[in-house]
């Protein structure tokens, strides 16, 4: 085989067969194949497009170009959430003690990242004393025993997906559904999980900023999901606004905490719900999606999500208490409103301008060697839709300095008023 002749073929627009896909991905991850032969491919790709059989067999010869992720140990279907990434979304912090209080099994591998707050496990650091050094086997013995864990990410997984997505980074081929839904599914899949729900972003703070693209995204990821044998679900999500109101680590540890316990931001419960139902009807933990959402309601009300969640810290050696007395968290030394400048209705918070400016704050890595501040970043107290008087503060912001006013020069660039606004819709369709 030549790679040279299966980037014609590609661009000229047929099909490559399961053994031709096979044979880029092996040769590209054991350098065989040079860079500039897969960017071409790349290229032929962004204006060919793949079928869905293609884009399966790219899924799964990415997950076999690494090491995979075994979970046969772990009693149950383990469904995995993914995010395409948004600002101040506090989903997991919320779902994985939810889900698992409605008896499905959260085995979560997290990872720290970059953006304008932590990761998962960053966020989770938050709570005095909590650990994620475990063994795999405490890993699945806690899951087993409690039916939640969280473990750091470990393992070459995806090695192709690795060098891949660098070199779309600098060939101006990221933009590529086939090829974004299958770098997005390789890793999901290669960590193991049995059924895979995923919460497909839109909007300014989202990598797919327009809405019809991020269904295309959606439904080009269920189906590769559907192929390979793991059952696959997708929410579409409005995030041209942060989501709820904190964005930070602490803040929104003590966010999630006020979900689980009813009080949460409508927002982040309504999402928290369509994701929870998808992650339980897909665990088996209910018939259909009406019913699951009725159950995870109940465990809102009624404590056993706020238990669940005590129970997971516990587990993993952090201080339970942070749940009834949420001063235990990092606390910042200085509270700065940002005042509105003139009255009216909040029309725009311009998610990716917000973010930035908590991370300028310190609650986000800019690269790999950043030091995050747990305890910094942004409660909203307005979101769009809201009436605003002039005085009345917009954003509250939890800083470690007195000076701030290059964040608040920020928040003002990306927070409009006008004379009238309307409350976004936030869950734009489901797949
Ligand atoms: N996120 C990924 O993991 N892969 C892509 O290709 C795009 C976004
Ligand atoms: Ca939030």
């Amino acid at each position: 085989m030549r790679m040279v002749d299966l980037i014609e073929k590609k661009r000229d627009g047929h099909e490559l067969t399961t053994e031709e896909i096979r044979f880029v991905i092996e040769g590209y991850t054991h350098d065989e194949i040079p860079d500039y032969q897969v960017s071409a491919l790349a290229m032929a790709i962004f204006f060919r497009d793949m079928n869905d059989r293609e884009r399966a067999d790219l899924t799964l010869a990415m997950v076999e170009s690494g090491e995979t992720i075994d979970l046969s140990d772990i009693r149950g279907v383990k469904v995995d959430k993914h995010s395409t990434g948004g600002v101040g979304d506090t989903t997991t912090l919320v779902l994985a003690p939810l889900v698992a209080a409605a008896g499905i099994p959260v085995a979560k591998m997290s990872g720290r990242g970059l953006g304008h707050t932590g990761g998962t496990l960053d966020k989770l650091e938050a709570i005095p004393g909590f650990h994620i050094e475990l063994s795999r086997e405490e890993f699945a013995s806690l899951v087993n025993e409690s039916l939640i864990a969280v473990i750091g990410q470990s393992g070459n997984l995806t090695p192709a997906d690795k060098k891949l997505y660098a070199l779309r980074d600098v060939t101006a081929t990221v933009e590529s559904i086939p090829l974004i839904a299958s770098s997005i599914m390789s890793k999901k899949i290669a960590s193991g999980a049995d059924a895979i729900v995923l919460d497909v972003k839109t909007g300014a703070g989202a990598f797919m900023k327009d809405e019809e693209d991020a269904r295309r995204l959606a439904s080009a990821m269920v189906a590769i999901g559907n192929q390979v044998g793991r059952n696959t679900m997708a929410v579409i999500s409005d995030m041209s606004q942060p989501l709820g109101y904190a964005i930070g680590n602490s803040l929104e540890v003590q966010e999630a905490i006020d979900t689980l316990r009813g009080e949460g931001p409508a927002d982040l419960l309504e999402l928290c719900l369509a994701l929870g139902s998808q992650m339980v009807f897909l665990g088996g933990g209910a018939a259909s999606l009406e019913e699951a959402e009725e159950l995870l309601k109940e465990l809102l009300t009624n404590g056993k999500a706020l238990e669940k969640f005590k129970e997971f810290i516990r587990n993993q050696g952090g201080n339970p208490a942070v749940v009834d007395d949420p001063s235990l968290l990092p606390q910042a030394p200085y509270r700065i409103e940002l005042p509105a400048r003139q009255n009216g209705f909040v029309s725009q918070m311009i998610a990716d301008e917000i973010g930035t400016a908590a991370m300028v704050l310190g609650a986000g890595r800019a690269t790999k060697e950043s030091v995050i501040d747990l305890s910094v970043g942004l409660m909203l107290n307005k979101k769009v839709g809201d009436s605003v008087k002039v005085g009345e503060s917009l954003v509250t912001i939890h800083a470690n300095q007195e000076d701030v006013a290059d964040v608040m020069e920020r928040l003002y660039a990306a927070i409009e008023i006008s004379a009238q606004a309307e409350t976004p819709l936030l869950v734009r369709g489901v797949v």
